[in-house]
């Protein structure tokens, strides 16, 4: 029971590695707000947490609009009394070179994978703040760390939220918020199964994990466990990569 009473939200916990998350968090004793645009999916996220006799519920959120995670800040302290921990996991890949992405796809993947974080957290932090302390984990990626060919939109979004995590960090360890950002490698989650088409694919990008394999939702998800408990009270601003030695060499 590492988060006992704590009370969390999880953005993108409809799939992969926030409902991983979500998951994990609530077997730890966590309260649960699933916030995502699939309805579908977020609904079966908490179905599952209920399941196992735990708490949690849905709501449905849009990153990008700044009502919307306002809202879903409110409904977790009206239903739950408090805020501790938000993992910001919502999230789109995108695969172009700069050349050849439209502008309107730039601003879509910096919308929600930039801005959304920036959103999210922006409603989050008073309600931290009021609780006297909290817990927010940025998911960025490898390629918030390293650069990589045609992911011209999505390498600009994880560079700027794992530097966006430092200075956050800087800003509210007076208010005792803590602000980490985790930087996995490739996960077997929907958003990389687009990408890895066949086995060979799958060897090939295995391969460039020393590790040779790509990783699992849950191996994220113990991360976001360690950096939302008190077990990392006196960690803040750091880029935490889990991934398979991937950005070692
Ligand atoms: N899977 C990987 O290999 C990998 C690697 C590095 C970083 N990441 C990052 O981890 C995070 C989660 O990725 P995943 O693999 O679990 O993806 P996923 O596609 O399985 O899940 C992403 C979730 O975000 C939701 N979402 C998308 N746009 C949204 C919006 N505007 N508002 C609210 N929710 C929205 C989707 O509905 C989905 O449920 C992302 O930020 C991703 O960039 C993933």
């Amino acid at each position: 029971m590492r988060l006992k009473d704590k009370v969390a939200i999880i953005t993108g916990a409809a799939s992969g590695i926030g409902k991983a998350t979500a998951r994990l968090f609530a077997e730890h004793g966590a309260k649960i707000v699933v916030a995502d645009i699939d309805v579908e999916g977020g609904e079966l996220s908490v179905a599952d947490i209920h399941d196992k006799g735990l708490h949690g519920s849905f709501i449905h959120a849009d990153v990008t609009i700044q009502e919307n995670t306002q809202q879903m800040v409110d409904h977790t302290v009206n239903l739950y009394g408090k805020l501790d921990i938000i993992v910001n996991s919502a999230g789109i890949a995108m695969r172009l070179p700069v050349d050849e992405l439209p502008e309107e796809d730039w601003h879509h993947c910096l919308g929600v994978n930039l801005t959304g974080v920036f959103l999210s957290c922006k409603a989050a932090i008073p309600a931290m703040r009021k609780n006297g302390g909290g817990s927010i984990i940025n998911l960025s990626s490898i390629y918030g760390l390293v650069g990589a060919e045609v992911r011209a939109a999505y390498v600009a979004s994880k560079g700027a939220v794992t530097n966006l995590t430092r200075g956050m960090a800087l800003d509210y360890a007076e208010d005792n918020i803590r602000v980490n950002c985790i930087c996995p490698g490739f996960i077997e989650t929907p958003l990389v199964a687009g990408v890895v088409k066949n086995p060979d694919e799958y060897q090939k990008l295995a391969n460039r994990h020393p590790l040779r394999r790509l990783g699992q939702p849950t191996e994220i998800a113990y991360g976001a466990l360690y950096l939302g408990s008190d077990e990392s009270a006196f960690v803040t601003g750091i880029a935490l990569p889990i991934d398979g030695g991937y950005t070692a060499g």
